[in-house]
């Protein structure tokens, strides 16, 4: 319990300003810039909940059969002409449900509808649910690669004059700080249009071919780029970044997989690889009706020193940026050989939140037979980005014992210069015996010295960072963030899914103070965490200490991947999904530190040096504490994804006290491990015996693998009622809905009952929503 009361109050005034307001005067470098906005989509529709009837004309032990027939009468004959669609290889079964989540893609000429997806959850033959963005309106003419003349125009004054409307919420002050609020406020955008539109000269070569997507690439960056003097740069030689830009083809990407051809651009300014260009729809509304239309778009995939963007770029000139999803997502933003004894660490052990929170203590390698079979300090040559194969030399065996923080889930180390690389970064080597026993000291400084001072316990604090981090990943493993739906593993075990993915984990990340933030490129490429320092006290505090702000950025990595399926990033980008995202995260870790004994608790508490932590108020279930509801979303300072996650945590934190009044506490999350033979003992301490399926007994457990399943089940791009129907969907399919009417009691004290509704929403999260305290029909009897 100290750790929730004793945050020093000394520093509680500074804490105030600096969190309360946003407003970061320490920090030496800016926050970091990102954009997220899009269309949204008002015909999509979430369906969980379906009549047995409605999906029963045809059942077959084949789940893609049944998703083929099930489209293909969902369409019906609105789907004609040029319009196709296809089941995406990254459908998957859920091992323990049963249930097969179908992901599917639209075409329309050849070409993808980069937002017209359908999930299908089936079991059992019948489909349980579905979500539908399909574009239902008529089928554009085919693509043709010449403009209009008319339609000339330079991107330059093309992005002048679009900065308004296009350039929404998030962008970094002169001073660093970084403003979540209205598109028109945000002062990024002024600095842009003084700063780039005051040159309105043209070069006088100018020509547009839509066929060459440079230009538009161009201009996204443009807009992108946090970098002032390269955008000066751009307008200014134009032409000359044009010319730089090297094209190749990359038609062998999954061959008969994508639809269409994949382009590789190389010198794309502020890119550190290669960026990737194709051609895709989009949907927007119509300027005459407001009805749906198809828009050609480029769509390019940019990494970046700090963001990691997917982004849709009209086609035609003038490119306007239709949509920017960042697949770096920030947390606090306020401001093998299974034979090998296992490592032990020197460490916060798992459940001490902080180091306020308890004592370090010495912890075995605790891996999971299951979620990591070769245990954590084991890497297969082949999938070693270390290894470097020399010619002739003879082929070592296939797995690398390692002895530093790399291994198959999380290669971990220290990156004190902010920049990309990571290999030859330092990182602890515990010797034949794996020991990672180090000092964790530090002492009071000067402010001069509290970096230095810091990076002389970097042995201790990467130490930290790699055991929290496959905690995690084998905790989620086991409620089912398998390889097949998408989790982060250097090598598979032959367990289906992409692989060469594990997480790049940063500690004490030169790029950034007081914050930390994740990447999550689609299944196959390595997510990136990058941990910061947290310059709010002296000595400084180090985020890679605080497990909560770890868990929350893994779980950005769960929620992406699970949601819309493992190669879709772009389902949780913006308004009410991006929020989620923030919100599981924090819902997560909170779940993972608590205890029998309820409290309340907050986000960061620790490394923000402030009892409230970084969000507006703790987690509890008490409403003069924590007073958030669904219609708290419309409140002045909630456009934000961090705000909005906020209110979808406590409206979790409260759902699962409901379950936990029902079910109890367990004080373990994690299920029993198989025994040698690999077999999962069904311990009916952690599992229920009376079913088929896997159910968690105890409330927490059972809402952390009914939050996870719901993750599966949601359309891609859920606003709130489509995650709660989910979560809903999910206990129907583990327990018969033995708890559904509960869960609507607990959505409905927040507001996100029955009746609750939301209109003109925008794509920013704006909106104005009613609150409702109803539960589903079918349970009022029940009251
Ligand atoms: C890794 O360690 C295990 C257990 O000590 C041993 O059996 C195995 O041969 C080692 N592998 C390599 C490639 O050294
Ligand atoms: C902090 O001070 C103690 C006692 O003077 C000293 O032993 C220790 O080395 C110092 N820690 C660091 C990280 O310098
Ligand atoms: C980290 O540990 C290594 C090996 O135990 C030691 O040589 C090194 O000095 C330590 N680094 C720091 C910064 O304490
Ligand atoms: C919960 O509270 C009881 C009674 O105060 C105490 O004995 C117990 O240790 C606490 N449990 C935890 C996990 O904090």
């Amino acid at each position: 319990m100290r750790c929730l009361l004793t945050a020093s109050l000394v520093f509680a005034t500074l804490a105030g300003s600096v969190y309360g307001h946003g407003r970061d005067s320490n920090s030496p470098l800016p926050r970091r810039k990102t954009l997220g906005f899009g269309p949204e989509h008002p015909h999509a529709v979430f369906n969980s909940n379906l009549h047995p009837l409605q999906t029963a004309g045809f059942v077959s032990d084949e789940p893609l059969d049944v998703a083929h027939h099930f489209v293909t009468d969902l369409l019906g004959p609105s789907v004609s002409g040029g319009a196709s669609w296809k089941i995406r290889k990254d459908s998957y079964t859920d091992d323990n449900t049963g249930v097969t989540h179908v992901y599917i893609r639209q075409i329309v000429n050849g070409l993808e509808v980069a937002d017209g997806d359908i999930n299908i959850n089936i079991k059992d033959g019948r489909v349980l649910s579905y979500g539908n963005s399909f574009y239902n309106g008529p089928t554009p003419a085919p693509f043709s690669s010449t403009t209009a003349p008319e339609d000339l125009r330079h991107p330059q004054a093309e992005f002048c004059d679009q900065i308004p409307r296009h350039m929404p919420y998030a962008a970094p002050m002169p001073d660093g700080q970084v403003l979540l609020d209205a598109p028109s406020q945000s002062p990024v955008i002024s600095h842009i249009a003084e700063s780039n539109c005051a040159h309105p000269q043209l070069p006088a070569s100018l020509t547009s071919d839509s066929s060459d997507f440079r230009p538009a690439l161009l201009q996204f960056m443009l807009a992108a780029t946090p970098n002032r003097e390269l955008a000066q740069d751009i307008t200014e030689n134009y032409q000359k970044h044009i010319d730089d830009m090297l094209i190749s083809d990359e038609s062998h990407f999954a061959p008969g997989d994508e639809a269409t051809v994949q382009f590789k651009v190389d010198n794309v300014p502020d890119a550190v690889n290669p960026a990737k260009a194709r051609l895709a729809y989009i949907q927007l509304p119509s300027k005459l009706d407001g009805a749906m239309e198809l828009q050609l778009v480029w769509k390019f995939e940019v990494e970046m020193q700090d963001n990691w963007y997917e982004s849709a770029v009209t086609v035609s000139a003038p490119h306007r940026i239709i949509s920017v999803v960042d697949w770096a997502s920030d947390a606090p933003v306020p401001t093998p050989s299974p034979e090998r004894k296992p490592a032990t660490y020197k460490v916060f052990g798992w459940g001490v939140n902080d180091p306020e929170c308890g004592e370090r203590s010495v912890e075995k390698e605790s891996f999971d037979g299951h979620a990591s079979p070769a245990g954590w300090h084991a890497i297969p040559h082949e999938h070693d980005p270390s290894y470097r194969s020399v010619r002739g030399q003879e082929k070592p065996g296939f797995w690398r014992n390692t002895t530093t923080t790399w291994g198959n889930n999380v290669l971990a180390q220290e990156n004190w210069e902010g920049l990309n690389r990571f290999v030859d970064n330092y990182r602890p080597d515990g010797g034949e015996d794996r020991v990672f026993d180090y000092r964790y000291e530090p002492n009071e400084t000067d402010k001069e010295d509290a970096l230095e001072e810091a990076k002389a316990y970097i042995n201790a604090t990467v130490t930290q960072l790699f055991y929290t981090a496959n905690l995690v990943h084998d905790i989620y493993y086991r409620y089912g963030f398998t390889e097949v739906a998408g989790n982060f593993q250097q090598y598979n075990f032959g367990r289906g899914g992409q692989q060469n993915d594990a997480v790049i984990t940063n500690a004490q990340d030169g790029s950034g103070f007081n914050n930390a933030n994740f990447m999550t490129p689609p299944d196959g490429q390595n997510g990136r965490m990058r941990m910061y320092l947290w310059n709010t006290a002296i000595p400084y505090r180090d985020g890679d200490l605080e497990a909560g702000i770890v868990i929350h950025e893994f779980s950005h990595g769960l929620s992406t991947r699970l949601t819309g399926g493992p190669a879709n990033s772009g389902c949780l980008g913006w308004g009410e999904s991006g929020g989620m995202g923030e919100g599981w995260g924090d819902f997560l870790a909170t779940t993972i530190r608590s205890n029998r004994n309820y409290s309340d608790y907050s986000m960061g508490a620790w490394a923000a040096n402030s009892i409230t932590g970084i969000r507006h108020y703790k987690y509890s279930m008490d409403e003069d504490v924590n007073p958030s509801t669904y219609k708290t979303l419309d409140k002045p300072g909630y456009w934000g994804v961090h705000a909005i996650g906020e209110v979808w945590a406590e409206m979790l934190w409260v759902v699962s006290q409901g379950l936990i009044k029902k079910h109890g506490f367990s004080d373990t999350l994690f299920p029993p491990a198989p025994g040698p033979d690999g077999v999962v003992p069904r311990d009916h301490h952690f599992w229920r015996q009376d079913k088929d399926l896997l159910v968690p007994r105890h409330g927490n457990t059972l809402m952390v693998q009914l939050v996870l399943n719901g993750m599966k089940l949601q359309p891609c791009r859920p606003s709130f009622f489509d995650a709660r129907d989910a979560i809903i969907e999910a206990d129907r399919i583990l327990t018969g809905g033995e708890n559904v009417c509960l869960l609507w009691k607990g959505f409905a004290k927040r507001g996100l009952g029955f009746d609750a509704q939301v209109q003109g929403r925008t794509p920013w999260g704006g909106g104005i929503r009613t609150d409702g305290y109803a539960v589903h029909p079918d349970c009022r009897d029940e009251e």
